[in-house]
């Protein structure tokens, strides 16, 4: 859970007169989440954040899902979607359902001439490629290749690129996106054991009060449906914050991976949580060290539920042709295991230098028209490959 965090200037008391050097006062919000029981932060705009000069003609963003069931093993080559200049069309959703979203964005263009604010959805940006800055009313976020960036819901924000060359693998998440509970104590630091701790996490910095009034356009983005809204005020015209909502990063090459004498389960690797999906993190990491010890993973029946990896750098070690950018799914129902030669391959080898994100879900995934325009065919017949 994100610690408690504070930038630019609050008032010693919450719920208390807060004036600006002319004598008039702040305008506080208390920014809630589910509904006034979990994360909440309490920020001070310069002016009403309710400044609502006008609404736009709202567009949808929803999926087009060719299959809602399906039965098949299958392979996506991620690098193949086709980039765009504008944030918002570069994100493609491939696999969905009813808790998340995967997509994949290959945005040119930084967004500049708009605000994001998506109101019902977690966002998770798996950084593959690019490097930039997040913007938010809460302070900035430099990001770079390997890193996850957590958007909670609601958040406003703009993504600045440093080049047109950006390659996302991003997970809208329709409930909150959470570090594991079993790696975090009573009081919620992390414990001795977690692969990560607080100080992995980078929070908010360098708070910029912009106290602007004109038109600023926000699109929110509610059940698939984007509403461009335009205020009268610049969003990110706070003075000061503090709480437990608030955007943070994560890289990936900050996960300390667990190893054993044994192969060991998927849970090791595991990162985040949210209801009835895990995000796991495949990094480089000495192998099994037990004299007989088979270091690629067994055959598996993940009976009850989908897996998806998203192959980020590296050689992967159960799988042949694999590419950056490339996607498989395994869906529950079926096993799945080592390809043909790949377990005498890996006998004896020390480590292995694979990055892999993996996102399991309890509930069956639906493939999207966008999936299914960069599947690679037959993937499911690999196993018979000599
Ligand atoms: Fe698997």
């Amino acid at each position: 859970m994100p610690q408690y965090h504070s930038l630019g200037q609050i008032p010693p008391k919450r719920h208390t007169q807060f004036r600006k050097a002319d004598g008039t006062l702040y305008s506080e919000e208390l920014f809630s989440t589910h509904g006034f029981s979990n994360v909440y932060s309490l920020i001070y705009h310069c002016h009403p954040p309710t400044l609502i000069k006008s609404m736009g003609e709202p567009f949808s963003r929803e999926p087009k899902v060719a299959f809602q069931r399906t039965l098949k093993h299958m392979r996506l080559n991620g690098f193949s979607v086709t980039p765009e200049d504008d944030y918002i069309k570069s994100k493609k959703p491939i696999l969905v359902n009813n808790d998340l979203h995967i997509s994949l964005a290959a945005p040119r263009k930084s967004i500049d001439n708009y605000f994001l604010k998506n109101a019902d959805a977690d966002e998770l940006i798996f950084v593959h490629q690019g490097s930039g800055t997040l913007k938010t009313l809460y302070g900035s976020i430099d990001f770079k290749y390997g890193d996850y960036v957590m958007i909670p819901r609601g958040t406003i924000y703009q993504l600045k690129f440093k080049d047109d060359n950006n390659r996302l693998l991003v997970v809208d998440s329709f409930s909150p996106i959470e570090t594991c509970k079993r790696y975090r104590n009573e009081y919620g630091q992390y414990e001795e054991h977690s692969p990560y701790c607080e100080r992995d996490f980078r929070k908010p910095q360098n708070l910029e009060t912009h106290d602007e009034e004109g038109e600023f356009i926000v699109m929110i983005k509610k059940q698939h449906i984007v509403y461009p809204y335009t205020y009268a005020t610049h969003p990110f015209d706070a003075i000061g914050w503090d709480g437990n909502h608030y955007p943070w990063a994560f890289s990936i090459h900050d996960f300390e991976p667990i190893t054993g004498r044994i192969h060991l389960p998927p849970p090791v690797h595991q990162t985040f949580e949210a209801h009835n999906y895990v995000i796991c993190s495949f990094v480089p990491r000495l192998f099994d060290y037990h004299p007989l010890s088979i270091p690629v993973p067994y055959n598996h029946s993940n009976i009850d539920s989908d897996e998806v990896l998203y192959y980020v750098d590296g050689d992967f070690m159960s799988r042949k042709n694999t590419e950056k950018g490339m996607i498989t799914l395994h869906p529950g129902g079926i096993p799945h295991g080592p390809h043909p030669g790949t377990v005498e391959k890996s006998l004896g080898a020390k480590e292995t230098k694979e990055l892999a994100v993996m996102i399991d879900t309890f509930k069956p995934l639906w493939i999207t028209e966008e999936a299914l325009k960069i599947e690679s065919d037959e993937y499911y017949k690999s196993w018979l490959e000599k």
